[in-house]
């Protein structure tokens, strides 16, 4: 009886989680892993500033034409469940995933009234629980009471060699060194810009996946969810 009082309570209890970190630390993969293992939903919150992005530029939108572009993603419908990125639509899934894409996506991240509205789509999809959120700044400014924050890491060279060889990033001729050099930029941008720029949350579990399988990653996040479930 009390088992079962126990499980229903396991059953009910919807985590936030909350994964952050630089580009090509693992985050995608390592988010979708642990969501299918909990029945929970995966959000890539990179995919709706990506998405942004591809339509500001679509619409001939200046991208740093903070106004305009907010304008477009507040009236802008978009989807980013099960691994299908949709804007108004239209499957952006393989246009969000170029180096020009990067880079446009870098830029309107830049800009606060963008993230303002985007931080509360965040919000609202993940309030109820059940969910797998990763991007920049989940645990830090979307959800900071999530009940479970890991920061992923690993060191550059690592990040740009998994980059380089991910099939999903399209427009891929470029050789690890200028995959390197982009990364490089990017992050720059995402640590220095200022408002929520990328940084590790007081109270959030560091992993530095540079010499780490997959599993061994997905094992330790699961580890920490089942001591916080129980
Ligand atoms: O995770 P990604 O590479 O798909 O993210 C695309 C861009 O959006 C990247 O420049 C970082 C930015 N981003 C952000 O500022 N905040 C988030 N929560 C997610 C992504």
């Amino acid at each position: 009886m009390l088992f079962d009082l126990f499980v229903a309570f396991v059953v009910m209890k919807k985590l936030i989680i909350a994964i952050d970190g630089p580009s090509g630390a693992g985050k995608g993969t390592v988010a979708r892993t642990v969501s299918q293992h909990l029945g929970y939903r995966h959000i890539d919150t990179g995919a709706m500033y990506r998405a942004v992005a591809l339509e500001a530029v679509r619409d001939g939108l200046a991208l740093d034409d903070e106004r305009a572009v907010a304008e477009l993603a507040g009236r802008a419908e978009i989807t980013v469940d099960g691994g299908v990125v949709s804007i108004d639509g239209l499957d952006v899934t393989r246009a969000i995933r170029t180096p020009e894409a990067d880079k446009a996506a870098a830029s309107v991240a830049r800009l606060p009234q963008v993230r303002e509205v985007l931080v509360a789509r965040q919000r609202r999809i993940g309030r109820q629980g059940g969910v797998v959120m990763e991007g920049r700044d989940i645990g830090t400014v979307v959800f900071p009471d999530a009940d479970v924050k890991i920061y992923l890491d690993a060191s550059a060279e690592e990040r740009a060699r998994r980059r380089a060889s991910d099939p999903a990033h399209s427009g891929g001729q470029a050789g690890q060194a200028a995959v390197a050099e982009a990364i490089e930029a990017r992050d720059k941008s995402d640590t220095t810009r200022a408002v929520s720029p990328l940084t590790v949350a007081a109270d959030a579990v560091r992993i530095d996946t540079t010499a780490m399988p997959i599993q061994a990653v997905v094992d330790t996040i699961m580890k920490l969810v089942k001591e916080k479930l129980n």
